[in-house]
């Protein structure tokens, strides 16, 4: 199990380092399995990454008819929602993407009017592309908040305690955007092959600081799948202001 963090100089300098993560992570998995399992991050920083995901020359170095796309967390919102993470990552990156398979999109339903069991249908679909093994996910790309919380996974949380479900509902904290979402849990994030972390802005630093610590206190701090990178910007690296 690895954890490593790598400090890029400038916001561009982050998003470009990630998607080049993302390219070869993807081929790595196609060239070995076939396919690749990705779970898209949501927040705002994926809006960074996306255009140089869609763009040459990394839109041609990946076999998209390849992937089987999920989402780490979504907000309780419809697709067409400027709060909706499928939204941006449809307009931004899955528009864009040459062979992509439409039944290969995997949109989380956390508008659903029963959530509860839309997160238990979600889950039933990833069980169903493991045929009863344990779902290991090529690459979940995740965020951090200033709150250290990931997807949606919140300081405090019961969901944090879950031990059986691999998707669940989560609610966030006032002053957020969006209260209702529905997210992974730490069981099915922890056993990905591979997580990416992007982080950016100085308002992480203090979290950034923690997990650094080694400390499992926030969520964030609690991921610990076989290779976890951190891709941290300067500012939340704390080491420019
Ligand atoms: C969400 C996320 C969340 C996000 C962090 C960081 O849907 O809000 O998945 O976990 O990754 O809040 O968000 P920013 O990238 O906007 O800083």
């Amino acid at each position: 199990m690895s954890v490593e963090f790598k400090v890029l100089p400038t916001p561009a300098a982050l998003a470009a380092a990630a998607a080049d993560r993302i390219v070869a992570v993807a081929g790595n998995a196609i060239r070995r399995r076939g396919r690749c399992l990705l779970a898209l991050s949501g927040g705002s920083t994926p809006r960074l990454v996306y255009p140089l995901l869609a763009s040459s020359p990394r839109v041609g170095a990946v076999d998209w008819s390849r992937l089987q796309i999920f989402w780490g967390d979504e907000r309780a919102v419809p697709p067409d929602h400027p709060e909706s993470n499928y939204g941006v990552a449809r307009a931004m990156l899955l528009d864009h993407l040459p062979g992509l398979r439409s039944d290969a999109v995997h949109r989380m339903p956390a508008d659903a009017p029963d959530r509860v069991a839309a997160a238990a249908e979600y889950e039933r679909r990833i069980r169903r592309l493991f045929a009863g093994d344990r779902p290991r996910f090529d690459l979940i790309w995740l965020g951090m908040g200033p709150d250290g919380h990931t997807a949606s996974l919140f300081p405090g949380a019961g969901s944090l305690a879950e031990r059986q479900r691999l998707v669940m509902t989560a609610t966030a904290p006032a002053g957020m955007a969006v209260a209702d979402r529905m997210t992974f849990t730490l069981p099915l994030i922890n056993a990905a092959r591979s997580v990416l972390f992007v982080v950016a802005g100085h308002d992480k630093a203090t979290a950034i600081r923690s997990v650094r610590a080694g400390s499992r206190e926030l969520p964030a701090g609690r991921v610990r799948a076989r290779s976890t990178l951190w891709l941290l910007d300067g500012a939340a690296a704390g080491a420019t202001q």
